[in-house]
C-alpha cells in the first residue's frame, strides 16, 4: 500500500509539472492563443479520438471525464450540451480546466482534484465515463477501472483509452530503451514502466483487459486496437517512416497501434 502512494506521488508530480498536452504549446500560459494551440495538437495528432467519442451524442447527459489533463476533450464535452464532471489527480490540471471553460464562457458541474482508483461520486450516477490514456498511470489500473464501473447508472456506457503493450510504439521504445542500451532482456513492461511518461506507466494486451473485465457487471465489450500517430512515427524522417509502414504490415495494421480503446455497457 505504501510504495502505491509513493508511486502515486511520483505520478502526480510529473502531471503536475507538466500539464498533460501543453508540453509543445509556447504560447503564453493560459491566454486564447495557448489554449487554442493546444486544441489544434491535440486532435492534429489524435483525430481518432472524435469518432470514438461522438461528443454530440451526450447532449443533456451526466458525462464523468477521469483524469481532464488541459481539458480539450472536456471542452468537446461541454460544448455538445452534457452535463460534465471532470476530476484530476492534480491541481494544475484542473486550473487549465477552469480558465478555459471562463475563456469561453462555458460551464460544467464540477472539476476538483480526486484519484481514479477512489472517484468521489456515488454508485449508478453518470450516463457515460470517458477516460483517455488516464488509467494506465495510476498504480493500482483495475482499481480504477472498476470504479468507473461502479459510478456508470446500469445500461450506461464507459469510454476508455489505454496504451496497448503488443504495439509498433512499445517495441521501438523497447529497441531504444532495452536494445540499443545493451540490455535485451529487459521487458517491453520494463521500459515502459521506467521511460513512458510518469513513472510506472503500464500498457495492457486485449486479452489482459478482457480478463480485468471478465465477471464484471459489464457486456457489448469491445476492445480495439488504433495504430496512431506516434507508431506511424509521423515526427520522423521518411526512412523511420518506411520502417514502421513495414511493421504495420507484417503485424497486421491497427492491431499493432499503441493506443487500445475500450468500450462497454454497465449490466442493467
Ligand atoms: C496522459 S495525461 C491524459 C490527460 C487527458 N485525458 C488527455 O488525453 O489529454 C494523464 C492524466 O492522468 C492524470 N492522472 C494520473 N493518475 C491519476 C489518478 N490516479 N487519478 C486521476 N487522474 C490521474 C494525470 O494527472 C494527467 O493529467
Amino acid at each position: 500500500m505504501q510504495a502505491n502512494d509513493e508511486l502515486k506521488a511520483e505520478v502526480r508530480d510529473f502531471w503536475d509539472s507538466k500539464t498533460c498536452g501543453t508540453w509543445e504549446v509556447e504560447k503564453e500560459k493560459f491566454s486564447k492563443e495557448y489554449f487554442e494551440e493546444i486544441e489544434d495538437v491535440r486532435y492534429k495528432l489524435q483525430p481518432e479520438i472524435f469518432s470514438f467519442a461522438e461528443f454530440t451524442r451526450y447532449n443533456s447527459k451526466k458525462v464523468l471525464e477521469v483524469g481532464v489533463g488541459a481539458g480539450t476533450d472536456f471542452l468537446q464535452w461541454v460544448r455538445a450540451g452534457a452535463e460534465a464532471w471532470g476530476i484530476d489527480l492534480t491541481e494544475n490540471a484542473c486550473e487549465h480546466v477552469r480558465r478555459r471553460l471562463e475563456l469561453y464562457n462555458l460551464k460544467a458541474q464540477d472539476i476538483r482534484v480526486a484519484d481514479s482508483e477512489n472517484l468521489p461520486f456515488d454508485d449508478n450516477s453518470f450516463d457515460l465515463v470517458w477516460s483517455w490514456g488516464v488509467i494506465h498511470h495510476s498504480p493500482n489500473t483495475p482499481k480504477a477501472l472498476y470504479e468507473i464501473i461502479r459510478v456508470l447508472k446500469p445500461g450506461a456506457k464507459a469510454k476508455i483509452m489505454i496504451y496497448h503493450r503488443h504495439s509498433i510504439l512499445a517495441y521501438l521504445f523497447w529497441v531504444k530503451h532495452a536494445l540499443l542500451k545493451f540490455r535485451p532482456w529487459k521487458s517491453l513492461a520494463w521500459v515502459l514502466w521506467n521511460f513512458m511518461e510518469s513513472s510506472g506507466t503500464k500498457a495492457y494486451t486485449v486479452k489482459e483487459v478482457e480478463k480485468l473485465l471478465e465477471s464484471k457487471p459489464v457486456t457489448n465489450v469491445k476492445i480495439k486496437p488504433v495504430l496512431t500517430y506516434y507508431d506511424k512515427l509521423l515526427r520522423f524522417n521518411k526512412p523511420m517512416q518506411l520502417v514502421s509502414k513495414l511493421l504495420a504490415i507484417i503485424l497486421g495494421g491497427d492491431k499493432a497501434g499503441w493506443f487500445l480503446t475500450i468500450e462497454f455497457d454497465k449490466k442493467m
